[in-house]
């Protein structure tokens, strides 16, 4: 069976990444696996390519970097008619970062026989929970691991734990990248304006850093975690407290932002040197308690002083963790469930959306190698 792939978002950084990726892996040779990759669509927000039997390798490369801009489409609205009217199963996949899709992945879903394999978070947390438990409700159909440490196994662990019956008491967890590297930054003795200007420089954070140190992308990952364990929690409940004060964020311009950051770099660098004196560590944690099982959750995001022994203290650069506790893990003194992954970086995102894809195939398998012939 030939596994047909729209990707929208496909001229984006991920986007680009994956479409590469999908062809200089060999996921469309059909004499390596039994269910090639054919990518019959790909789609930026302006224009798209399609073609069922699959675009080629040269023409989908070129749209990914912009080369074609393919035909002109008029937004999600006729892109979704345009794809209801398929009638073959077709994989698509979100890399996009627009809020539009929200009703797109909904219609998708509940209205046609496509399936969805998403990067990007919003239609999993600014939607109800309803909404979420609609496009959840089949794991091939709709597959979210890459939203949350890019493919690291928080999802599908979160996804087991209701299912075995288990008991869930707490995660606590660093899995913001680019905080957990400012953070230890802090720690090493930058100041908090050089910290970020660094983050910014290698990359790691948005091209606007305002976004980072909101900290809303951590709750929304964590709210992404707790829907998924069957917590029926929204976005307003979690109580979250941004990196620096809201007064700060408002900047659209980093270089603004970083001058403004200068003005709390004495602040932090006089609690970074009080925390060491007394064995603590500085870290961004995303905090989701549920003391009695089927308890109301309570979800809190922000900074917090940490015992140096304590395993997110220990956490360097852009590393994540997640501490877990739940089931037979972390319950009557059992050790906790750790996962730890590198930050996410747009080749692993890439990488785990294949998996993610991979993950829909019910009879996957490689093909056997080729046998030498005589
Ligand atoms: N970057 C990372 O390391 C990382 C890691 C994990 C998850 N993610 C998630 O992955 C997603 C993509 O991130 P990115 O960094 O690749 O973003 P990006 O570079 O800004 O790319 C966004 C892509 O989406 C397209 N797009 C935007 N609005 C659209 C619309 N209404 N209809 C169709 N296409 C639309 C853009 O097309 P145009 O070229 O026409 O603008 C572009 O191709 C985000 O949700 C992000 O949170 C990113």
């Amino acid at each position: 069976m030939v596994e047909s792939v729209f990707i929208i978002g496909a001229t984006g950084k991920i986007g680009s990444e994956l479409a590469r990726q999908i062809i200089s892996s060999g996921d469309t040779d059909s004499r390596r696996h039994r269910n090639p990759t054919r990518i019959v669509g790909v789609a930026s927000s302006s224009g798209f390519l399609y073609d069922a039997s699959g675009i080629s390798d040269s023409d989908v490369l070129a749209f990914s970097t912009k080369r074609t801009k393919g035909r002109e489409h008029a937004g999600l609205g006729s892109l979704f008619d345009f794809l209801g009217g398929i009638e073959k199963p077709v994989r698509i996949v979100d890399v996009t970062a627009s809020p539009e899709m929200l009703w797109f992945h909904k219609r998708i879903i509940s209205e046609t026989c496509h399936s969805i394999v998403t990067a990007n978070k919003l239609p999993l947390v600014l939607n109800s929970f309803d909404d979420f438990q609609l496009l959840t409700a089949s794991h091939g159909r709709y597959a979210y691991s890459c939203s949350v440490m890019a493919g690291a196994e928080a999802v599908s662990f979160m996804r087991d734990i209701p299912d075995l019956g288990e008991s869930f008491v707490e995660i606590t967890g660093s899995f913001s990248g680019t905080l957990g590297y400012v953070s230890s930054e802090l720690g090493r003795g930058s100041l908090l304006s050089e910290a970020v200007r660094k983050a910014l420089e290698k990359g790691y954070t948005e091209p606007n850093p305002s976004i980072d140190l909101s900290g809303k992308d951590l709750a929304y990952k964590i709210l992404t975690l707790a829907r998924t364990a069957g917590m029926r929690v929204d976005l307003e409940e979690i109580k979250l407290t941004p990196f620096v004060p809201d007064e700060y964020l408002s900047y659209g311009d980093p270089e603004l932002l970083l001058g403004r950051l200068g003005e709390l770099d004495s602040a932090f660098a006089s609690r970074i040197a009080l925390l060491k004196g007394n064995g603590k560590a500085l870290r961004y944690v995303a905090r989701l308690s549920c003391a009695e099982k089927g308890g109301v959750p309570s979800v809190t995001v922000g900074l917090e002083e940490l015992e140096v022994a304590h395993p997110l203290a220990q956490l360097q650069g852009t590393a994540n963790m997640i501490i877990i506790r739940a089931g037979p893990y972390g319950v009557n003194g059992n050790l906790p469930y750790i996962i730890e992954a590198p930050g996410a970086g747009i080749d692993i995102t890439a990488r785990n959306i294949r998996r993610d894809l991979l993950s829909q195939i019910e009879d996957r398998h490689s093909a056997p190698p080729e046998q030498p012939q005589p």
